[in-house]
């Protein structure tokens, strides 16, 4: 049977913030498969802020090739298969890319359980790169415990929202949560379940952390680095534990990566500070997945969803996620789950 494919290509590397321009909408044919292959009809995919960094020349993701699909994650379903473990109908996770269809070894492909919970929740609130990985930053390198003061940054984002609400559950006393403008923060606060939040695009962060929290912060699971990541160093107190979880202020500029200029607040303080990439925590998955499942069902953690629909958005959604036009998981619609 023969089938079109609309997908977005990358047309050429962006310079800075990506444009349209850097992006083309074609329509190719689905190709015959091989054996050991499945199509997936794609349902969703997810907009993380890995994109970014895939469309430069090296990235440390697999990166997008000139006229070739963009990596994404995403959620659909099997249309046809030549693979042992998956048939039509199967509902599956995995690296589906820019695209409506997408061809690939079943082997790379997930199969998911969508009784409990909704495809998209394995994109958000379970999903690899958002709740597993909040999940794995503040069990596994925050080690979050009672009573901890913690800040988050890009907090109203998929992994901010999730990691300031897995935060709250594992105890903390307090849960701070850094986001651009009052709407955001107003979200934080009565969505999410965050105790503060400051903006960071009209607050002082460093003396409105200072009021905040007086004692100083146990935990600061970044996202954003920069300018964020130097005005909470200078609130960090005796053996605060400083997660990086990622600096998306830096993204579009990778070849200029600017570096904490108040690190030495570290050696000071006794602190430290840890990085971490999830894969780096397969043993933790199914515990994770476990308890998030639980937590999402039970109403104990919200995952908001920002959705644009159509495959042809998918460059626009990708602008949205840098420039934080929305709150929560965004993803793109690309046909029915
Ligand atoms: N370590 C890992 O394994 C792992 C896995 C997945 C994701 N991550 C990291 O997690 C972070 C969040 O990713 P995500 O996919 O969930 O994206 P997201 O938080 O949903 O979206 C990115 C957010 O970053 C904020 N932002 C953008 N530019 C900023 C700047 N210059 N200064 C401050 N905030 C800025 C925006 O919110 P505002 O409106 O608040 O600015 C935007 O909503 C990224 O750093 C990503 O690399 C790490």
């Amino acid at each position: 049977m023969t089938r079109n494919n609309p997908q977005i290509v990358l047309r050429r590397r962006p310079s800075g913030r990506p444009v349209a321009d850097d992006f083309e909408f074609v329509v190719n044919q689905v190709p015959e498969l091989e054996d050991g292959q499945v199509c997936v009809e794609v349902g969703h995919l997810g907009i993380d802020a890995f994109i970014r960094t895939t469309l430069e020349e090296e990235s440390f993701h697999q990166g997008a090739q000139i006229g070739g699909v963009i990596p994404a994650l995403g959620v659909g379903r099997v249309v046809e298969s030549r693979f042992d473990g998956l048939e039509p109908g199967d509902h599956v996770f995995g690296p589906l890319c820019s695209q409506t269809y997408a061809v690939m070894p079943g082997a790379m492909l997930r199969k998911i359980d969508v009784s409990r919970v909704s495809p998209t929740a394995w994109l958000g609130a379970l999903g690899l790169t958002t709740g597993l990985t909040a999940y794995v930053g503040m069990t596994r390198v925050a080690k979050v415990k009672t009573d901890d003061v913690v800040v988050v940054s890009a907090a109203a984002g998929a992994v901010g929202s999730m990691a300031g609400q897995i935060a709250r559950l594992l105890g903390a006393s307090k849960v701070i949560g850094i986001a651009g403008g009052p709407t955001k923060c107003e979200f934080l606060v009565k969505e999410l379940g965050y105790h503060a939040a400051i903006d960071y695009r009209n607050d002082d962060v460093e003396s409105r952390l200072r009021e905040l929290a007086p004692q100083g912060i146990d935990v600061f699971f970044d996202n954003v680095g920069g300018d964020v990541l130097d005005a909470v160093l200078l609130n960090i107190k005796e053996g605060t534990r400083v997660v990086i979880c990622g600096a998306i202020s830096q993204y579009d500029d990778m070849s200029n990566v600017r570096g904490p200029r108040n690190y030495l607040k570290l050696a000071e303080r006794h602190a430290v500070m840890a990085g971490f990439a999830v894969f780096h925590f397969t043993d933790t998955y199914d515990e994770g997945e476990a308890r998030l499942a639980d937590w999402f069902v039970d109403g104990s953690l919200v995952m908001p969803e920002h959705v644009e629909v159509g495959v042809e958005r998918f460059p626009a959604a990708l602008d949205i996620l840098m420039s934080g036009g929305h709150t929560g998981k965004l993803l793109v619609k690309v046909s029915s789950d």
